[in-house]
């Protein structure tokens, strides 16, 4: 039985989450998507074995690392592909830079906002525009509106970048959204470049991930998957994710843009990709329960708190909270009382007023941030009955 509670102390290792605000000594790091556990014990005594041998030369991908991915796949989300359509990557970013130069300087990308900075970032790169449209609150979930999806794309339009589940925000698309995804990418004829790298973290029990391109053939052959074990199994820092492109063109167009940018494969982290997905599933299903019980928490907090907001959470273990009755700069506001989060407006348009809270930490850790958060709170409240 996986220990979530117990807190490890992660200095002096490098770490992102740590480093960066460094200067804020004691500070509770709430940011960046890697969470404060172990990953589970399969992937160090894989680890562990390999890095025995001594011997760390140019490594190639096994047919049976391709196979745990295909078996995992099927089992977790119905999707059945072949070992032919996957494509190895140091990471999901690094595929859509990939992506994006598959197409030219005129060609532009569809996406929603706000949205992992990466989706709006990445097309700029390489000259492209983006076009975007808002995600708003539609049921008290964050979704967008697909009229005005459709009516913001134009003649350059190639490529329609989606999450899902979404980052920020946790929405899970249902199976009716992701075939009106689907078939407006059609009869637009959009590429579409699915990111799911949150798939396997979904919370509520009531809703299922469905990979886009498993819906149907016709919506396969357009689509780019991105995935990885990296946010199910707590290994960012292995580098190791995959494509799956069902379409033979799409494939050699993708292999052909990666050329040798992406250089050959980490493997440390494939070793522990195929641990994970071979043997880390009854961690992956204790972890879930976790983090359903941080939610818990996480809601029970704003609940009390009437002036932040916090719609369906249905996957990710990223919170995203709209602070625009507090009136004030809520990212600000906690980092000044030791609680690091990320800032709403780093995922573009319309996330202004937000702040993404990741609870993939232990229950301890995550009181100890919500209380200065309330004490944050309070003195916000304070400061304007003066
Ligand atoms: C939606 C999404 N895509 C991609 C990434 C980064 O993936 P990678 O580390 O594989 O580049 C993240 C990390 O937070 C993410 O949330």
């Amino acid at each position: 039985m996986a220990n979530f509670d117990k807190i490890i102390d992660r200095k002096k290792t490098h770490a992102l989450k740590l480093e960066r605000y460094k200067k804020y000594e004691n500070a509770v790091n709430m940011w960046v998507a890697d969470m404060d556990f172990k990953s589970p014990k399969c992937i160090t005594k894989a680890l562990k074995k390999r890095i025995n041998h001594e011997v760390f030369g140019y490594t190639v991908i096994d047919e049976d690392t391709k196979q745990t991915i295909k078996t995992f796949l099927k089992k977790r989300h119905n999707y059945k592909i072949e070992n032919s359509h996957i494509a190895f990557a140091s990471g999901v970013v690094a595929s859509m830079n990939i992506v994006c130069n598959m197409f030219g300087k005129k060609d532009s990308v569809v996406i929603v906002k706000p949205i992992y900075p990466y989706f709006f970032t990445t097309p700029k790169h390489f000259g492209q525009k983006v076009v975007s449209v808002n995600m708003k609150n539609i049921n008290n979930r964050w979704m967008f509106d697909f009229d005005e999806l459709e009516s913001k794309i134009d003649k350059t339009c190639r490529l329609l970048f989606i999450c899902n589940p979404h980052n920020p925000g946790g929405t899970v698309f249902t199976k009716e959204e992701l075939l009106k995804i689907g078939e407006i990418a059609i009869k637009h004829n959009l590429i579409i470049c699915s990111d799911e790298i949150h798939s396997d973290l979904v919370l509520d029990k009531d809703v299922k991930h469905i990979p886009i391109a498993s819906l149907s053939d016709k919506i396969a052959q357009r689509t780019i998957t991105l995935m990885a074990p990296s946010k199910t199994f707590n290994i960012a820092g292995l580098q190791s994710s995959f494509a799956i492109i069902e379409n033979k063109e799409l494939m050699d167009k993708f292999v052909n843009s990666m050329g040798h940018i992406n250089g050959g494969v980490n493997l440390l982290g494939i070793e522990a990709t195929r641990a994970a997905y071979k043997y880390g599933e009854k961690w992956l299903e204790e972890l879930l329960e976790y983090l359903r019980e941080n939610l818990k928490v996480v809601e029970n907090f704003i609940s009390k708190n009437p002036k932040l907001k916090l719609l369906k959470c249905e996957a990710t273990y990223l919170a995203w909270i709209d602070c625009s009755e507090l009136k004030t700069d809520a990212y600000k506001l906690f980092l000044d009382n030791g609680v690091v989060l990320n800032e709403g407006k780093s995922f573009g348009d319309g996330g202004e007023n937000f702040v993404r809270l990741n609870f993939g930490t232990s229950r301890k850790t995550l009181l100890k941030a919500l209380n200065r958060m309330q004490i944050a709170l309070r003195s916000c409240d304070k400061a304007f009955q003066k």
